[in-house]
């Protein structure tokens, strides 16, 4: 297993220059599955989860070709509606593929996914939303199976309530309701910048959609939609975790093609943290020489709140702080596996209940530590960038989930880190 090698201590400093969300790449890779036509989407990060939703595309009977930098055209039809355990496993969002499976093959076979140990993560909400739009559901052997035989073969649609804000549960309803027979209306939909990614992205294959980025989503259904061209918008918890490491080793970075509104509940606390930020069309500018990190305390939510994808980024800063401060998750109950690798090094965080209190030491202090998730291995990527001495993160595959050409990206701020292949 691979892990990084980081001697901490620079200031890092420079730009860098923001990929395609990866939480926005994977419902469009997947909702290319709702049409025959060629689709090209352009600004696609080379990510693990990238390269799982290929995979998953070609097994069920489409084609890709890298027709560009970041850029490839999916073509094909969908001739099988399965997608196996072998793939699912390694990434939670494989289940984006139910939505459209069964609303362009009118049945599917999904295993209950992996990805993340952060917490029980069901997919009730999925089930529920699909439900209400006629398809019939049997779990048998691990797989999540759809059914839509009793109602003719198409889903229609329907009146769903969310019992609880879910991402890629309004995804999946959204894809499945764009070929549905009729009107769905989702209330107290999720209102991430990628549900909107993924709006535009349907709407320009022919999809009826209106409401994207409020809490009611209506999707008027179509019989049939075509290609389009694409481009996935920009990272805004890569940007962040940028972000956060100039700022946690006292330096100062640009980042180039980002989408600045999309951070704002992220960049209010970044400044009262005491960074100064500056924001110009695409580019985010952060300087935080010869400042102190201030303590600010956190609360995760649903956007636009702050983004449960950065509390373990956060919690670096808030870690080295002249002060204390809490963080407190409310989105998932198993999301501090970074906090004991971070007292290993020098940290003083505990934990209550689902809030960690924070009491900012001077210098955090290089070690040996496990990531656990994708967004732990960023804290203690960060963290052993700005430690003094050396820091090994150990099972860094989680980090290649998530993060494109993460160590070009810091060694090109000056940062010193290594991959060490096992
Ligand atoms: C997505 C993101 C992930 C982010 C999360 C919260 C993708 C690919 N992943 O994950 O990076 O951390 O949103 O912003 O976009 N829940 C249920 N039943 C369900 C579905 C969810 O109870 O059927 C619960 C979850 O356990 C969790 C909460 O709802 O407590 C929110 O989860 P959800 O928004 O669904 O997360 P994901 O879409 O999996």
């Amino acid at each position: 297993m691979d892990k990084f090698q980081i001697v901490g201590g620079k200031a890092l400093s420079g730009e860098v220059v923001i990929s395609g969300a990866k939480n926005a790449a994977l419902p469009i890779l997947l909702g290319t599955m709702l049409t025959s036509e060629d689709v090209v989407l352009s600004n696609v990060p080379q990510l693990r989860d990238v390269q799982t939703c290929f995979k998953l595309l070609t097994m069920m009977g489409k084609s890709y070709e890298c027709i560009g930098e970041n850029t490839y055209k999916i073509s094909g039809k969908v001739t099988s509606n399965v997608a196996p355990y072998d793939l699912v496993k390694t990434m939670r969002a494989s289940i984006l593929a139910l939505g459209p499976l069964t609303a362009f093959m009118g049945s599917a076979e999904v295993s209950l996914p992996g990805g993340c140990a952060i917490g029980a993560r069901p997919v009730d909400l999925h089930v529920k939303g699909l439900k209400e739009m006629g398809a019939e559901f049997v779990l048998e052997d691990g797989y999540i199976r759809s059914s839509t035989e009793s109602i003719g073969g198409r889903l229609h649609g329907g009146y769903i309530v969310m019992d609880k804000i879910s991402v890629t549960g309004t995804e999946n309803l959204m894809m499945a309701a764009a070929l549905a027979e009729g009107t769905t209306i989702i209330e107290n939909a999720a209102r991430e910048p990628e549900i909107v990614d993924l709006a535009v992205f349907l709407r320009s294959m022919g999809a009826n959609i209106v409401g994207d980025g409020s809490d009611k989503i209506t999707i008027v259904g179509v019989d049939k939609l075509h290609g389009c061209s694409h481009s996935i918008v920009a990272d805004r918890i890569e940007t962040g975790t940028y972000l956060i490491a100039a700022m946690a080793s006292h330096g100062q970075v640009v980042c180039r093609n980002a989408l600045p509104e999309t951070l704002d509940p992220v960049l209010a606390k970044l400044r009262k943290a005491n960074a100064t930020i500056e924001v110009d069309g695409t580019s985010i500018y952060l300087d935080m020489r010869d400042r102190e990190i201030l303590p600010v305390d956190i609360i995760t939510a649903p956007h636009p709140g702050f983004p449960t994808d950065m509390q373990a980024q956060f919690m670096v800063l808030n870690a080295l702080a002249s002060g204390s401060s809490t963080v407190t998750e409310t989105i998932f109950e198993n999301r501090f596996m970074h906090v004991p690798e971070l007292i290993r090094m020098g940290a003083h965080l505990s934990i209550q209940g689902n809030t960690v209190l924070c009491s900012g030491v001077e210098h955090l202090k290089g070690a040996q530590v496990m990531a656990t998730d994708l967004r732990a291995s960023a804290s203690l990527v960060i963290a052993g960038l700005v430690a003094e001495g050396t820091t090994v993160v150990d099972r860094i595959y989680h980090m290649d989930r998530g993060y494109e050409h993460i160590e070009r990206k810091i060694r090109s701020l000056g940062g010193t880190i290594e991959r060490i292949s096992a």
